[in-house]
Parts: structure tokens; sequence; C-alpha cells
């Protein structure tokens, strides 16, 4: 770990802005007395809160007794002797509550066709999905991994899966064969779902093709079945016996699919994210604990109602796109857009123009978004928020990195009008659901802020010893007590998931989250000051600095590298490498020719998203006498900025020089 933010100062940024006394005066938590109060309930009897939220908000087949089980910490247990079923709860509840009838999805598509889907279609979909999974064999326990775009499909297998009480494994249709190979074998998962193609800002993108590299690079032989949704229709591969379409599996099925009810503590899923060393790392989830919090967020932080329109515009293949499409609106009963497409097609106004065109009242991007949007609005007037009809609006939020302060205004001002609370959320694919964010009816903003943490979650800031600092004073986030939705394991790996999560250095009781924070002064309010691992996020894209090195030393071509994230006024960090070749070290087009070359291998071996923005190439590294790279010099170059620390340590003080600028 290092702790280069530990001794941060600022943000000190003092406005607060109230939210709209309407807003307060019809949200499930109004005020900051009634979120005083929740908190108050949470410490004075901590288990008896959750158990009563538990209770309330999930429909259970067989009641828990037990709330939480600490003896193994941290492998913690949340209501373990209860049994539920996910699907359940966020399909045929609403069969029940009068909700049938209501449009479940709005499926947008790429070319801004619209479908849309009732819950009780939805339910049946999902029965017959569930019931063709069933007929191939896979039943509770089996892992099962998703390659999906977009898609109504998408959302009803995730669901199809937890109605049968086998774990998925959702991976970004932007992952390369060889990183979707990687996590078959490691999920040891029996089956594939994918589609033929994928559909995004008018293009067609391989699915089905990249399915079958992954499988023919070998050890995925625990692989039984490649079940296809047909999308675009364009012809692709077909292996008899193993592959089938989605259509053929489904159409004949029973509309009825009894679910599979499971223990709370069941894996209903697995989700691969990048740490600082190794492989990415499978994110092992609950189902009860989860769907608490995934419905309860929906709730609190969302202040979700019968009428409102909620858009969540992440992707399935992250944990946004889990717990805010495929479970938390489902489980409340919301009417939500599911979004192929992407936000600059047809034009940069997209966002926008959906938002009017389908009266979205709750409104959730990264600030990736935002900040590229502020940009296109700036060179074109047609595209920016003012040319479209946003009065459907009432809630905004932003999630995934730290959004600006000068974002946050824009967002507040331009989307908002100054009448809609923004809600900052802050939280990660091993937290489950929200963590330190802003209630919309209470919690007075401050730009830049994720202000307050939820009610029972009990985040603090502390130094390197595990003590609490003073208000003002940066250090390490870290949550104090277990809480129903965290990270249970890391799949196949509990001695990492005890090192990482819960290290010796505060006692193993603390969960670290990797992130450094400081509190306001005078409100103690939190402002996240970036990772404090060797973890990247670009565009809200987490990645390990280490697998991009990896992928690079796997080129023949490649001796020595070493990635450093460097500030990026729209993606918040871009990827910036040094390298070392076999070969003498290129300049001019040569250098240019071979940083390309290197810039599609990564694409290639891990995905488009984790090519570095830039490649910079040495005779050397930066090396201290014993041989460690001084990444925090590189990341100054990188920066583009002179180095004014000590490198008094640094063995070869010349290549400094040579690292400044691009080859
Ligand atoms: C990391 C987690 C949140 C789910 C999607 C990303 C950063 C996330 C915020 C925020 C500042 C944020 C943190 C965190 N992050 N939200 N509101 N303000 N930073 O999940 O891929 O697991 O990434 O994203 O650094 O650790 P993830």
């Amino acid at each position: 770990m290092t702790s280069q933010t530990t001794d941060h100062q600022g943000p000190q940024e003092s406005r607060l802005f109230n939210p709209p006394a309407s807003f307060v005066a019809n949200a499930r938590i109004s005020g900051m007395d009634a979120y005083n109060a929740l908190c108050a309930e949470a410490e004075q009897d901590f288990e008896g809160f959750w158990a009563r939220l538990a209770r309330e908000n999930v429909d259970w087949k067989v009641p828990f007794t037990r709330t939480l089980n600490e003896d193994n910490a941290p492998f913690y247990k949340w209501f373990e002797d209860g049994k539920l079923n996910a699907s359940y709860n966020c399909l045929d509840r609403n069969l029940q509550n009068g909700n049938a009838d209501k449009t479940a999805i709005i499926f947008e598509a790429d070319d801004g066709a619209v479908t849309r889907v009732t819950y009780q279609q939805l339910h049946e979909k999902v029965c017959k999905f569930a019931n063709g999974l069933k007929s191939r064999g896979i039943k509770k326990g089996d892992r099962v991994i998703i390659y999906m775009s977009m898609s109504v499909e998408g959302v009803a297998a995730m669901q199809a899966c937890a109605r049968i009480g086998a774990t998925h494994s959702v991976v970004f249709g932007g992952f390369s064969a060889k990183s979707l190979q990687e996590r078959i074998i490691d999920a040891g998962a029996v089956a594939v779902i994918t589609g033929d193609e994928q559909l995004r800002g008018g293009k067609f993108l391989p699915l089905k093709s990249i399915v079958d590299d992954a499988l023919a690079l070998g050890g995925c032989d625990s692989i039984k079945d490649v079940i296809v949704y047909k999308r675009t229709g364009n012809p692709i591969a077909f292996k008899e016996g193993r592959d089938i379409w989605l259509n053929d599996l489904v159409d004949h099925q029973s509309a009825e699919c009894e679910p599979e009810w499971v223990e709370a503590e069941h894996p209903l899923f697995i989700l691969y994210t990048s740490g600082s060393t190794g492989t990415p790392k499978g994110v092992q989830h609950s189902t009860g604990g989860y769907l608490l919090w995934a419905n309860l967020t929906m709730k609190w932080t969302f202040d979700i109602k019968p009428a409102d329109v909620f858009w969540c515009t992440a992707d399935i293949g992250w944990v946004t796109g889990h717990t805010y499409i495929a479970y938390g609106p489902l489980s409340v009963g919301a009417t939500q857009i599911v979004f192929e497409g992407i936000p600059t097609f047809p034009h940069a106004g997209r966002f926008w123009e959906t938002i009017a065109k389908h009266k979205v009242s709750i409104f959730y991007t990264a600030p990736t978004a935002i900040r590229s949007l502020i940009k296109a609005s700036d060179a074109d007037e047609k595209v920016h928020p003012k040319s479209f009809d946003l009065s459907s609006l009432r809630l905004l939020g932003s999630v995934g990195e730290p959004i600006n302060p000068e974002a946050w205004m824009w967002y507040y001002k331009n989307v908002g009008k100054e009448q809609c609370p923004i809600i900052d959320t802050f939280w990660q694919t091993e937290t489950g659901g929200h963590m330190i964010t802003p209630l919309p009816g209470a919690t007075p903003m401050t730009p830049g802020s994720c202000t307050l943490p939820l009610p029972g979650i009990m985040t603090a800031i502390v130094d390197e010893a595990g003590h609490d600092v003073p208000n003002g004073q940066g250090g390490i986030l870290v949550v104090k007590r277990p809480w129903p939705s965290m990270i249970r394991t890391i799949w196949n790996n509990p001695d990492r998931f005890k090192s990482s999560y819960f290290p010796d250095e505060f006692g193993g009781k603390y969960y670290l989250a990797g992130d450094g924070a400081i509190r306001h002064k005078d409100t103690g309010y939190f402002t996240i000051t970036g990772r404090i691992d060797d973890v990247l996020n670009v565009s809200g894209h987490r990645m390990g600095t280490m697998e991009i090195e990896s992928a690079l030393v796997a080129n023949p071509l490649v001796a020595e590298a070493a990635v450093v994230g460097k500030p990026d006024e729209t993606t918040g960090e871009s990827i910036c490498a040094f390298v070392v070749l076999k070969q003498a070290r290129p300049t001019g087009d040569d250098a240019k020719k071979l940083a390309l070359e290197l810039r599609n291998w990564v694409a290639k071996e891990i995905g488009p998203i984790a090519k570095p923005k830039e490649i910079r190439f040495g005779d050397n590294l930066p090396k201290t006498r014993s041989g460690k790279i001084m990444r925090r010099l590189l990341r100054v170059l990188a920066k583009g900025e002179a180095i004014t620390q000590d490198v008094s340590t640094l063995e070869n003080p010349a290549i400094l020089e040579q690292l400044k600028e691009a080859s």
C-alpha cells in the first residue's frame, strides 16, 4: 500500500446546496433528522436495525433467525438461516402487488427503436429462460458466464440464473477473448450465454466469435453449452451440440418456473474486478444481504416512487448495472430504461433526447460521460441539454469516479435546472451498493463531495496505524463494521480476500476500501481523494496497472513495462505506459508505429478499455538500487511535471530525462 494521499489537505470546498423544499417534503427519508434517527438506530442496536430492514424489504421463503454471524470474521454471514430467491423478489412479488401490467423495462435500442416489457412479460421470459437452462442440466451452484450487450435478454439471463440458483458471472462485452477465457476458467463455468453480435453507435461488434476464440484458447472444458441470443442476425459459426439459439432453447418451455429457494449466503453472482496485483479478482456476492441493499438503496438514495422512470446508464457488465439495473429497480417494481447505445450516437444529445422521449425522472450516470457531453455541447448548441425538454427530471446521480466541482455545477445547472438534487454515490464492486452518498431529500450537497455514509454503514478515515484522523486531515478510508451487501470472499481465493480487504495492519477488523479520503473540517463530509493502491480508474472503469504491464510484457518485443495513471480532463485518469523494448529504443516514426502496435496488442490481450493512451519508450526504467521501479517518479513524468522529489535512491537518474516526453 502506498500512501500518497494521506497527507492530502484539501479539498475544502465549502458551498452547500440545499435540496428543494418540495423534494424534502415528499422524500422517503425527509430531512436530516430522519437520517440521523436511522443512524442512531444503527448505532444503538446494529443487528436489530439490519434485521428490521431485512424483514421489511425482502420476501423470505424461510425467515432468518440469526442476523449476523461474526464467528469466522472476516467471512461474515448475514441472515444465514433464511431462505429466499432474488428473482422471486424482483418479479413474482410485483405480480402480487399490482404491478403485473406495469412496464418493467423500456428498451431503447441503439437505433432508437423502443420495446416495452411489463412485469408479467418479464416474469414469463425469465421463467422460460430458467426452464431452458434447467433443460440443459444447469442447476443450483453452477456458474454461468454472461457475455452479452445491453438488452432485455441480458437482464433476463441474470434473473434466470438467480431463479434456478446458478451463480452468474457477467463479463463486460468489451473484454477480449483472453480475458473471457481467464474468467471462464477461474469460475469453472458450465455455460456461456452470449449474443451473435452487439450493436453500438451504429456499428456491429462481435460477441459469439469472441466466445469461440476464448474457448479455443483452451482450458475451458467445463463449458458444455453456449446459448446465443440473436440480436443482429448476421451469420456466425455454430458448433453442433455445444451452441444453441436462445429462441430454440426457450420458446417451447413452460412460462412457470418454481424458484429455487436458496440460503441467504448462496452466491448470487461473481463479478471480476481489478486489484493492484495479480489477475482480476472474482468478487463473490450473497443473495440475501445483497438483495436487501439493492432494494433499500433504491428507496433511500434514489427515493424511488411508483411513478418514476429510472435510468441508470451503466452496462450490466459492471456492478452498477447489476445493482441498479438487473436487481434494484426490479425489486422495487420500478419502470426503467435499458439503453443499448452510446451517449454520442447518433449525436451527443442522445442522453437528453432519451430523457425527454421517455420522461425519465431519475438519471444516473458517470462523471466521464458528463464531462465529454459538456465539451460536445460547448461546441454545438443543438446537443446542449437546453435544446431538450428535461422537465421530467427530479433527481440526478453520479457514480464510478470523483466528480469535479465544475462538472457537478454544470450538471446541476444545465441538466437539473437547479431543481434536482445530485447524489454523488461512492461505492465499489465489493460493497454491492451505495456506501457514502447524499440523501436527496435530506443532505445539503457540496460539489465534489459524496457527503455522508448511509445509515448502518460505519465508514471512517484512519492513519496507517488504524487510528481515526481528525476532520480536515486525509487518510485511509475504512469501514469499521460489516454490512449486508459486502463482498463475501474472492472466488477460489479466500486468502487473497483476507489480505486485500481485511489486512492485519488494522487488526483484520476494518474493511479497507483502497481509497484515500478526507472529511471536511466543518461538515464532516467525505471527499474521496483517489486510490491508494495501483488501481486506475479510466472513465469509471477500474484497471490494475499490473494487469496492463503483464499484457505488455507478454508481447515478444517488450522487455519491461511500467504503467501509471495520468490525470485526464475527460476520462478522469488515462493510462500512460513506460516501455523498454528488447531492441534499441525507437524514436520518431518507428516509435509511433510500435506504440500503435502495442496499444492494439493490449486491446487484444485485455480489451479496448485497457489501451494505454500514451506509450513512452526508454532504454530503462527509473529504479532503486535494489531494482524496484519508482512509480511515483513515473507518475510525475507522466503529468509532464518537473521532478522535485528526492531521487538519491535512484540507480540511474539519467533515464528521467529520456522519459520526460513521448518518444
Ligand atoms: C472505485 C470502485 C461505484 C460502482 C462502480 C465502480 C471509485 C466510485 C466514486 C465516487 C469518487 C468513486 C473509487 C472506488 N469511485 N464511485 N462517487 N467518488 N470515487 O466500481 O469499478 O469497483 O470502482 O471507483 O476509487 O474505489 P468499481
